[in-house]
């Protein structure tokens, strides 16, 4: 009877403490998942997306489990003297993990695929802001940028192609188209720093006639060089001059539709 009693005692001192011991347990365990998920966050915050992957923080075993795999690739590239900014669905090149189409509808899908090109000098090449006051501000290659994100072709058959001449803007240049693609999902996007500057650096002087020859010259090469770079099997160019500062939202898809091989649209100031 005594002994009996003993058992019982110690059965329900032991089972309180084996509670104890699995809820420890569970929360050393969450403590330790948590902790790996903050330093995960730490490593991909603020990262500058053009850095190359540092192998020494890279996790990517965890990385699946966080956030989706990053649809985008981009390469760095020279075409003779230029260099190129290339930036598309992985899945282009066969890598990547998801193989999606980039359209949300097939009436997308069925649209034919268009490029936006643009060659400019610097940040200054792009014009003056649209406003009201007395001072007219610059505009910069964001507020340029503005202006094409409004176009209401469907993005997803929409690629972008800028041309620079001035490799200080270069980098900068990257940054905002890379921003405006990704965020818009649009096909994909082309960057050429090429300097060719004759004729086209000297802003003051660039109207006047004796100017004129040499820069439609220079402006020409760098035409025929943005597009022959730039253009990769879409099934039009719409050229928009970098001073351009306001256009129509259907600009591209008028033009589209039309079914012509030329157009060119009359434009104003
Ligand atoms: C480009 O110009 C705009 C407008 O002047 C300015 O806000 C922006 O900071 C400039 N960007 C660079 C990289 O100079
Ligand atoms: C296009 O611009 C017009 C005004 O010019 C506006 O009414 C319309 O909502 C715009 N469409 C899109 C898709 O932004
Ligand atoms: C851009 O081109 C110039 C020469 O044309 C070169 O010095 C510079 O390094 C290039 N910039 C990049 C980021 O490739």
């Amino acid at each position: 009877m005594g002994m009996r009693m003993t058992r019982v005692c110690s059965f329900s001192y032991l089972l309180p403490f084996w509670s104890v011991m699995s809820l420890l347990l569970h929360f050393i365990t969450l403590t330790l998942v948590l902790w790996l998920v903050t330093r995960m966050q730490e490593d991909d915050g603020g990262a500058d997306p053009f850095a190359p992957p540092d192998a020494s923080t890279a996790r990517p075993w965890l990385r699946p489990l966080l956030r989706p795999p990053d649809d985008w690739c981009f390469q760095d590239l020279m075409i003779g003297d230029a260099s190129v900014h290339r930036l598309e669905r992985c899945w282009h090149h066969g890598g990547g993990a998801r193989h999606g189409p980039l359209c949300p509808s097939a009436k997308d899908a069925a649209r034919p695929a268009a490029l936006i090109l643009t060659i400019a000098l610097n940040n200054d090449s792009f014009g003056l802001a649209q406003q009201q006051e007395e001072v007219p501000s610059l505009r910069g290659i964001d507020g340029f940028l503005e202006m094409l994100s409004q176009q209401d072709y469907p993005p997803c058959r929409t690629s972008l192609g800028l041309l620079v001449s001035d490799a200080e803007f270069y980098p900068e240049a990257v940054r905002s188209l890379e921003r405006l693609v990704r965020g818009r999902g649009m096909a994909r996007l082309v960057v050429i720093n090429k300097t060719i500057t004759t004729g086209i650096s000297d802003q003051a002087d660039r109207h006047d006639d004796s100017f004129q020859r040499q820069r439609r010259t220079t402006l020409a090469r760098l035409r025929n060089v943005a597009v022959s770079i730039a253009l990769d099997g879409e099934d039009a160019v719409l050229w928009v001059d970098s001073d351009i500062t306001s256009m129509p939202n259907t600009t591209l898809s008028t033009l589209i539709d039309s079914g012509k091989d030329v157009v060119t649209t009359i434009t104003k100031g």
